[in-house]
């Protein structure tokens, strides 16, 4: 309150005023006494019309409507629960805002248990009027001082302080320990605090005072504080209402009903922020002229109207402009003023309810009126309690109202028809004011009689709830620093990256070179691209990655036409007898020319077959080993194509001519290079990964030639299995690499491919819940179950356009039962895993490009990769951060990457015609 000049004073006034002419005779005195006091009643009928406005009002911000603007905030405070009563710990609570000029530090200790609790200590201190209308470092100077002088006098063991911020006024709140300040309130205006974050403020200060470190943990309003702090009883309090120096309430909504949170179950605290509330047909007709009059000086004029009516810093005030009036006109003080009546702010709330007191009001009203410099007469000390008693109990009749709103809101938003409540109250109003408490009881119970409520008051002004919510936000934050410590192994930073680029470039070498590497670069026979001149229908297969395929390829003068069937192979098969799996290959064949008409047919074939092969020609391939799951006995060391021509033979249905085997990488660079010539390189980021590129002959040891290209399989999945990638790996790595069918085999593949993530996020999630970080540390049958968790929903979960509830909503399918803190640190740790692989990638392909940029002795290269897989293909952010990690770690090359359409079938149909062209024209 701005208290520079006196309302009402003259220039030139006299230290006290007295009766002048023209002053009303004593028979219109009782006229002007009751039209004064006539103006703080309040009738039912407009009671209740406040009550509705206000609850449409709080209706209309839950939704977010801003236009009109609604005249109360519905703030979110994150605060999601109501206390347990098992929170534990040693608290600091740092109380500003609630109680006037004064500003609290308290020590709470919280037991766990409600029958043994702690008294806090607590001491209080008084801020200097300059400080509270001052610049806002000096107020939160003033606050880290306070501290700092508090922990001065009660010294602690405890090098851990926690402190919980009980900050007074209309705050946006982002997280429990991050909160704008909207606007001042009460007596404060600090400069440049608004449109902070006033947590930050206060961490900054503490850091300035230097003396102790304390981690500010969280924000809490006095209305929350005051909710959670309230004893555990038999219903629960949902409701916390302040009425001291300003006035609030918060209380229990349903998530869903909130707008401005991403949440769709639950309940979460919402402030409400009622001192603001305002409207010219509910509340015009009950403001006073005294009410204008208090509002125009104000710090704030226009501002928190209904504060004004409610809040104790202004109930003295009201007092003192009906008394300044009364005197003035000749009623009062025989018609004297005194220089301390006339000045703003010399009536307290205290003085209000001292001269209230039934038994010792009299008494205390003429020692009060006296100290204001007044000589009043008995007549005058019963007007006086009037006044007090007409100003106060308009108080409480409107923040019943109020209540009865919150009330009401609550039943519609429980749907129930009625109500069992309790409302925690506290404050100075209703504390020390005989009457507020009752005259707010009754007048509820008459505007909600379906709501059966119990009120109960606040022990030590929300200090305890400050330090419930504080313990949970502490074991929040503790929690966030144990994700970021697990997931830190999977941020790679550029040094790292170079290494990896580094390493393969090394191990390609030594692989081209026929010596020990874990790449094992297989020439493939094919050494050009198509050249448009291939023609003709040819059929391929299509083994290796999600789905099997046939196709039926028709090649023509600048067309392909594809025809394809999916197929499936049942795990019995993929993982049973290698005869079992190529009968199974040949029947799906035969349905599909079947289907087709093509039976008798003796189409070319290509193979697409998606496991490392060494080819000894285009039609030869022996494969190495089986990787991604597949595990089909009498293969290894086996030719595919003598496997498929044999199950052929088997069947005698059909007649095929086996052409080519081509890698799915091999087929992607030819389907894309048939559109693009500059497509030197296919990569796979799908079930499994891999890439194959263009390479110098003369680089190739074991094929004849010096001279042209050839297209190189690197395996790349197999990167690493000589312990290269040993520093990168991290334990989960290491765990699901050893639940897999072939351990320690494929170490670069499973940090990035599609088959892997999904089990690298599950072994995380494990290892956080058996740290109790996640799930309340409850592993589930479904957590434990292996690849419950599909890489698919790592592309689901991470896609931008997903709300937090949905993600929940995933994870609960999986029969997860979690909060959204929970949802939030799944995302983060599907983050880190997907990012690491994208990264991974990007470094081999980095060192790929380097390569044939060298290669060629160019200064710039510019290249197509040809690229297909569900994880590249699907994931939001995958293939951005590939090409990104390119850009880094190759700066001189220029890649474009295409992404596949047709899937490497055609590719493979492509190699095949370009065969049968060569063949063709040696016979020609
Ligand atoms: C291509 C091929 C598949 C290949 C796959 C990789 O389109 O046609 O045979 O293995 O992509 O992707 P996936 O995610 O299915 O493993
Ligand atoms: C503030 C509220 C606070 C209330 C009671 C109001 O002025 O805006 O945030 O809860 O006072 O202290
Ligand atoms: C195989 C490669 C294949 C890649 C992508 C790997 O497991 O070894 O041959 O290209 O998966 O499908």
């Amino acid at each position: 309150m701005d208290t520079t000049g006196p309302i009402g004073s003259q220039p030139g006034e006299r230290a006290s005023s007295c009766p002048q002419e023209g002053m009303p005779r004593p028979s219109d005195s009782s006229d002007l006494v009751q039209e004064c006091l006539q103006q703080f009643k309040v009738t039912t009928t407009q009671l209740r019309q406040i009550q509705a406005t206000l609850l449409c009002s709080m209706e209309q911000a839950l939704k977010g409507h801003d236009s009109p603007a609604p005249s109360v905030r519905m703030l979110p405070t994150y605060v999601g629960s109501t206390p347990h009563g098992t929170e534990q710990g040693d608290f600091l609570v740092l109380e500003l805002g609630a109680t006037g000029a004064s500003l609290r530090v308290l020590w709470v200790t919280l037991t766990g248990t409600k029958e043994c609790s702690v008294e806090p200590k607590s001491q209080e201190f008084a801020i200097p009027r300059e400080v509270m209308l001052g610049a806002g470092r000096q107020l939160f100077d003033f606050a880290a001082r306070c501290l700092s002088e508090f922990l001065d006098a009660h010294p602690t063991e405890n090098q851990d302080l926690k402190l919980g911020f009980n900050f007074s006024f209309p705050c946006h709140q982002t997280g429990l320990d991050r909160s704008t300040l909207i606007s001042w309130t009460k007596g404060f205006r600090c400069s440049g605090v608004e449109g902070q974050d006033v947590v930050q403020l206060l961490r900054e200060a503490i850091q300035r005072q230097g003396t102790y470190s304390i981690d500010v943990v969280a924000m809490v309003n006095d209305t929350v504080g005051t909710m959670m702090g309230c004893e555990l009883g038999t219903r629960p309090c949902e409701v916390g209402l302040i009425a001291d120096t300003g006035t609030n309430a918060c209380y229990m909504e349903e998530a869903r009903h909130v707008r401005a949170l991403d949440e769709d179950r639950g309940r979460t605290c919402v402030s409400i922020e009622w001192g603001s509330f305002y409207d010219a047909e509910a509340l015009g007709p009950v403001l006073s002229t005294f009410d204008h009059a208090l509002d125009h000086d104000s710090l704030t004029p226009g501002a928190q109207r209904f504060e004004k009516m409610i809040g104790g810093l202004y109930l003295g005030e009201l007092v003192r402009l009906v008394l300044v009036h009364l005197a003035q006109h000749g009623v009062l003080f025989g018609g004297c003023t005194s220089p301390a009546l006339l000045s703003q702010g010399s009536i307290l709330l205290e003085h209000v309810a001292e001269i209230e007191d039934p038994t010792t009001g009299t008494a205390h009203a003429h020692a009060i009126l006296q100290d204001l410099g007044l000589s009043p007469q008995a007549s005058d000390a019963e007007l006086v309690k009037h006044v007090c008693a007409a100003v106060c109990t308009r108080a409480a009749q409107l923040c019943a109202a109020a209540l009865a709103a919150v009330l009401s809101r609550l039943q519609h938003s429980r749907e129930q028809q009625t109500l069992q409540v309790a409302v925690a109250t506290g404050g100075r109003v209703f504390e020390r004011h005989p009457r507020f408490r009752h005259t707010l009881k009754e007048m509820v119970m008459l505007l909600v009689p379906e709501c059966d409520v119990s009120f109960i008051p606040s022990v030590d002004g929300g200090g305890r709830g400050v330090a419930m919510v504080t313990a949970v936000a502490a074991r929040l934050a503790a929690h966030k620093h144990i994700l970021e410590e697990t997931l830190a192994p999977f941020q790679l930073d550029f040094e790292q990256l170079t290494v990896v680029q580094a390493q393969m470039r090394e191990a390609m070498v030594r692989g081209l070179r026929g010596e020990a590497s874990s790449l094992r670069m297989l020439p493939t026979y094919v050494r050009a691209t198509p050249d448009g001149s291939e023609r003709g229908d040819f059929l391929a297969l299509d083994l290796g990655g999600t789905n099997f395929r046939v196709l039926l390829v028709r090649v023509a003068e600048g067309s392909v036409q594809i025809t394809n069937q999916v197929y499936s192979i049942p795990e019995s098969v993929t993982q049973g007898s290698g005869q079992q799996l190529f009968d199974h290959i040949v029947d799906c064949i035969v349905d599909f020319q079947q289907r087709h008409g093509l039976s008798g047919q003796s189409l070319p074939l290509g193979f697409t077959f998606s496991f490392p092969c060494k080819q000894l020609g285009l039609d030869q391939g022996i494969l190495l080993n089986w990787t991604k799951g597949f595990n089909a006995s009498d293969c290894e060391g086996q030719d595919v194509v003598y496997l498929l021509r044999e199950a052929i033979r088997r069947k005698q249905a059909v007649e095929l001519n086996v052409v080519a085997i081509v890698n799915d990488t091999v087929g992607t660079m030819m389907s894309c290079g048939y559109d693009d010539p500059r497509c030197e390189m296919g990569l796979i980021v799908g079930t499994g990964t891999n890439a194959c590129y263009m390479e110098e002959l003369r680089n190739v040891a074991g094929v004849a030639g010096d001279s042209g290209r050839m297209c190189i399989n690197m395996e790349w999945g197999a990167f690493g299995d000589d312990g290269s990638l040993g520093l990168l790996s991290t334990c989960f790595d290491a765990s699901v690499d050893q639940a897999s069918i072939n351990p320690g085999k494929q170490r670069f593949e499973k940090m990035i491919s599609g088959m892997y993530l999904g089990e690298i996020v599950r072994h995380i999630l494990l290892h956080l819940t058996s740290l109790g970080v996640l799930f309340r540390g409850q592993k589930t049958q479904c957590l434990q179950t292996r690849d419950i968790f599909k890489t698919k929903f790592l592309s689901v979960i991470e896609s931008d356009s997903l709300a937090l509830r949905q993600v929940r909503a995933i994870l609960e399918d999986l029969g997860l039962t979690l909060t959204s803190d929970d949802a939030l640190m799944v995302l983060e740790v599907c983050q880190a895993v997907s990012r690491r692989a994208a990264q991974l990638c990007g470094a081999g392909v980095a060192a790929v490009v380097e390569k044939i940029r060298e290669n060629r002795g160019l200064q710039e290269l510019s290249v197509s990769v040809g690229v297909d897989g569900t994880l590249y293909k699907l994931h939001p952010h995958f293939s951005r951060l590939v090409s990104a990690t390119v850009r880094k770690l190759a700066p001189h090359c220029t890649v474009t990457f295409l992404q596949s359409e047709d899937g490497s079938g055609k590719g493979a149909a492509l190699v095949t015609a370009v065969a049968c062209r060569l063949v063709q024209r040696a016979r020609d």
